[in-house]
């Protein structure tokens, strides 16, 4: 009863074997190059595409209460500390100086019941560049084949 026991075992862990060693192996590939041992390096800096606020066209939004993207560039803006919000400077109402500015969604702001009262932002909206993000022309890194859904059938 042992021995047959033994040699079954035997048989199993040979035919697992044998069944690794035929397995064709995939060739390696990874998206950030090189060995697993090699040290990351930084990627390349990409500027921001975009002539400055004021100067361009909005961009669609391709689904249902998507945070739209920035169109404009944000060099000289994207420093957002804990005391400090220059996106506000412009953002917080809907005109700045005469000029027509997009006012953040109402979702932002601390509701109140004085319509007359300055807009004030909600705090859980501060860090704007987590869910809005300026544009650089960086190739995807994965080819995709995302439809928006105002173009699907
Ligand atoms: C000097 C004023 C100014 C500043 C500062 C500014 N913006 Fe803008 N922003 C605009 C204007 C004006 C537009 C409308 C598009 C255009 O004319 O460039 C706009 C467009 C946008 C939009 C698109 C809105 C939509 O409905 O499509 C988002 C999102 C946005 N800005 C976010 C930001 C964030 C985040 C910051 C801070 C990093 C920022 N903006 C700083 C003026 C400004
Ligand atoms: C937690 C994610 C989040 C953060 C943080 C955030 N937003 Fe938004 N924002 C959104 C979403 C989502 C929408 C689209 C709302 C909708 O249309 O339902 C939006 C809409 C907007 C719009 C367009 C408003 C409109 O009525 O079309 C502007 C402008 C904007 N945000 C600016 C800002 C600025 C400036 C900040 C920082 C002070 C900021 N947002 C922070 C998610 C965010």
């Amino acid at each position: 009863m042992k021995i047959t026991l033994k040699v079954t075992l035997l048989a199993l862990i040979a035919g697992v074997v044998a069944a690794c060693a035929v397995v064709p192996r995939e060739p390696f590939s990874s998206l950030r190059d090189g060995s697993v041992n090699a040290a990351d390096s930084a990627p390349t800096e990409k500027a921001f595409i975009g002539k400055g606020p004021g100067n361009d066209a909005r961009i669609p939004r391709t689904f249902a209460h998507q945070p739209p993207l920035i169109p404009h560039t944000v060099g000289g803006y994207e420093e957002i500390s804990a005391i400090e919000n220059p996106c506000l400077d412009c953002h917080i109402d809907d005109e700045l100086n005469g000029k027509k500015m997009p006012r953040v969604h109402r979702s932002h702001l601390v509701q109140v019941a004085n319509a007359q009262a300055a807009p004030v932002l909600a705090m859980k909206y501060w860090q704007c560049n987590s869910c809005h993000v300026a544009q650089t022309d960086a190739k995807p890194l994965v080819e995709n084949v995302f439809q928006d859904s105002a173009r699907r059938p």
